[in-house]
């Protein structure tokens, strides 16, 4: 945990709080998100240097309104309301919040007091992002406006003195354009922000506490060929060198070649000592006669649990597990304000630890997706590795449509590498989140050379997302689909049929499982 300066970030449920929190350690400032509601004294056990009060979708007006405890605003550190959360910090200090007759959303020009802490030397008026109902229409006491577009008399306020500021719009969307500055100012000029909060201290600080808190004892850490259990690995190797038992558990649904490369980077190219377990056939057996996404994804989960088992056994004295959890699986698991729902399991995140005897240990459970490639860099990752594609633990088995057998795994990981290929070959790689390939249960004829063929259909999927929770399919040009599909139904022996997903996510997932 970072020991330095800590912001709070509460909770609204804006679908914007994370970026809000992406943007705030950008600026080198170490900060969480937590529940609106969290008690008072958790908020003073933290000592955090500044609040943020996220936007949120409700409206001060309705009933069972969120609401946090109003002494937030008397603990003497500066908040920054953002949209629901000026409004709440205008309504809880006696000013009044009305409801607007039409809903302001989009851009529109800010021009804000250049008196005001937060909008000091920045351009005036400036593009910003607004999406709201209701507004602030008398400040609360010792509140004075601090800026406006045409549409929002108030749509800034502040009080100096308690370093309390409201502002109505999104100063963490891009559309802001000097939002990060509003930022910087809040938390450097308002909040007195050192800014230390960058990699090098994290690495410090987590190679400290991982020795402290594993001692002498032993650390099993598994890796599954992802950026994040790499650097999992990576640190804890950095912390605790030969107390570090590092195993590979090849599952047997991996892209192709993957489990060759995964040895590879360790063994040979960090050489730190890796143990390999070949337990393909007992995944296999277990998946065995299995359509539904979730039964496979607990079969997997269950014997992944049962080999760490038996090699842990096997190594004795073994203590601790180490799990490459990032903050992202937290929120999205526990969702901060409790009111999002369990789309598919994580297998990152519950599941093995309760089952376990050893105690769990997460270095990287407070980094954002972007912190842990930067952190992956710093301790001699390369570039391409860092920049790989997300790739979920049950691996291919969700991406063969139910039941799965080894002979359509094979048949899958050649489809895949092909479109994988091209997608590199054209330089696209980078410009697309995730992409894959997918096998479908259903057969449909064709006709090859003289003969009528009878076989499996290929899906192939490539989105672009910021945060894997929303995202849209990616726009191929058609030549390069067709030349992808050509490959496919030429090069890879039981397919005879590509087809291209078109959906976003929502109302679809990324995945097919
Ligand atoms: P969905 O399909 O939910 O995917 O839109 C969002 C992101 O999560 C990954 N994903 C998983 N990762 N275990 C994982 O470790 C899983 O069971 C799992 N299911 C989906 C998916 O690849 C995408 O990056």
């Amino acid at each position: 945990m970072h020991e330095g300066q800590r912001v709070l970030i509460l909770d609204f449920g804006s679908q914007y709080t994370q970026v809000i929190a992406r943007r705030v350690r950008e600026l080198g400032v170490y900060c969480e998100v937590v529940a609106f509601h969290i008690a008072l004294e958790a908020v003073k056990a933290e000592r955090p240097i500044g609040l943020v009060l996220s936007g949120g979708p409700r409206s001060v007006f309705e009933e069972g309104s969120l609401q946090p405890d109003a002494g937030l605003l008397n603990l003497g550190i500066p908040v920054l309301g953002v949209c629901y959360g000026m409004q709440w910090m205008a309504s809880a200090l006696g000013g009044r919040v009305v409801r607007s007759e039409r809903r302001e959303y989009g851009p529109a020009e800010f021009s804000g007091d250049a008196a005001c802490t937060l909008f000091a030397g920045l351009p005036r008026p400036q593009p910003i992002w607004m999406s709201h109902g209701d507004r602030v229409e008398d400040p609360p006491p010792g509140f004075a406006p601090a800026g406006f577009t045409p549409g929002t008399p108030l749509a800034a306020m502040a009080d100096e003195t308690r370093k309390l500021y409201g502002i109505q719009f999104h100063p963490e969307v891009s559309h802001t354009r000097e939002g990060k500055s509003i930022l910087k100012r809040f938390l450097y000029e308002a909040c007195g922000a050192a800014g230390d909060w960058t990699m090098a201290s994290f690495i410090e600080e987590a190679v400290q506490s991982a020795r402290r808190r594993v001692g002498k004892e032993r650390v099993l850490c598994a890796i599954s060929g992802g950026v994040d259990s790499a650097v999992t690995a990576l640190l804890l190797h950095k912390a605790l060198g030969e107390g570090l038992d590092l195993l590979f558990v090849d599952h047997g649904l991996l892209r192709k070649g993957e489990s060759k490369s995964v040895e590879d980077l360790f063994a040979q190219h960090f050489r730190i000592p890796l143990k390999r377990v070949d337990a393909a056939g007992r995944f296999f057996s277990a998946l065995e006669g299995l359509q539904d996404p979730e039964d496979k994804r607990k079969a997997i989960g269950r014997m992944f649990v049962e080999v760490f088992e038996e090699e842990a056994r096997k190594l004795g004295n073994i203590r601790f597990l180490a799990q490459g959890t990032i903050y992202p699986d937290r929120i999205e698991s526990a969702a901060t304000s409790g009111a999002a729902s369990v789309i598919k399991s994580h297998h990152n995140v519950g599941g093995l630890p309760e089952r376990m005897a050893m105690k769990v240990i997460e270095p990287i459970r407070d980094l954002f997706k972007d912190e842990v490639r930067e952190a992956g860099r710093r301790l001699g990752l390369s570039e391409a590795f860092v920049r790989r594609h997300p790739f979920p633990g049950p691996g291919l088995a969700v991406r063969v449509i139910g039941e799965v057998r080894p002979e359509a795994v094979a048949i899958l990981q050649e489809a895949d590498a092909i479109f994988l290929e091209e997608i590199r070959a054209a330089g696209l790689y980078d410009d697309i989140a995730q992409a894959f390939a997918v096998l479908l249960p259903v057969r449909t004829v064709g006709v090859m050379g003289d003969g009528r063929t009878y076989d499996r259909v290929v899906a192939l999927r490539a989105v672009t997302t910021d945060d894997f929770m929303t995202g849209d399919w990616y726009r191929f040009t058609p030549e390069f689909l067709a030349h992808a599909s050509a490959r496919i139904v030429n090069e890879v022996r039981g397919v005879n049929r590509v087809v291209y997903d078109i959906t976003s996510k929502p109302p679809a997932t990324i995945e097919w499982e």
